[in-house]
């Protein structure tokens, strides 16, 4: 599940298939594009502004440096959804990693998001991370349930810390999960879900 199985071959839940690998370089102008087609609904809970080429142009930067790990999931030269490990090199927060994470709305509910989650969990969990948190804003039910099935749990809430698009205040709740304790049964849990590997 971890990097030395990218790239591989997702069949997803509608039997549609989908290319999992590592971000190269020449992918950049595809991701650009799947977040500009993203609805602003979507964009507007997204850490960043993710349509610039000033973004793609920092975010490659920490790519080729691998303080962020970054997955892309391509339907042909198309990207359908974007996963990223984000981790600090130096400091007290060494042993943490935040997880990003985005799937085309054409190619949503079919196991792509859990797919992509699993796999940046485990590449974490290669690399020596033992913390992992994932932020959003209090009604991001899909990204919950996601990390709730990989055994992630609220850790804090701050309270109405995010504008929605309508201008209303809402609450970002941090969600994390010690992967040093429990790795080996989150795996057994992904093995129930489809996607799988290698048709
Ligand atoms: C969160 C997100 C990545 C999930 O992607 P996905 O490809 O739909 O995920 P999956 O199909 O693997 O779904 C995983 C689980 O969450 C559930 N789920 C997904 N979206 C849901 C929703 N809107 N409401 C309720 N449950 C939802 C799925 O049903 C599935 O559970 P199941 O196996 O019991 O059916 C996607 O909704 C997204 O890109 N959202 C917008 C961006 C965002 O909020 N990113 C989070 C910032 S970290």
């Amino acid at each position: 599940m971890g990097l030395n199985t990218l790239p591989r071959t997702l069949t997803l839940q509608d039997g549609r298939t989908a290319e999992l690998q590592l971000l190269e370089v020449s992918d950049c102008l595809s991701l650009v594009e799947f977040y500009r087609t993203l609805p602003e609904q979507d964009r507007q809970v997204l850490k960043d502004d993710v349509t610039t080429k000033e973004w793609a142009d920092r975010f490659l930067r920490k790519v080729a440096t691998k303080e962020v790990i970054c997955l892309v999931a391509k339907d042909g030269d198309k990207v359908v959804g974007e996963g990223s490990l984000y981790r600090s090199m130096h400091g007290w927060t060494k042993h943490v990693g935040e997880i990003r994470l985005t799937t085309a709305r054409s190619h949503r509910r079919q196991g792509l998001g859990l797919a992509m989650a699993s796999t940046l969990v485990k590449i974490a969990t290669d690399l020596g991370i033992e913390k992992i948190i994932v932020s959003m804003v209090e009604n991001q039910l899909g990204t919950r349930r996601t990390f709730e099935k990989l055994g992630f749990q609220k850790e804090a809430v701050l309270p109405r810390h995010v504008k929605d698009i309508s201008g209303i205040k809402r609450d970002l709740i941090i969600m994390a999960n010690d992967v040093s304790q429990i790795w080996a049964a989150m795996e057994s849990l992904v093995q129930d879900y489809s996607p799988h590997a290698g048709e």
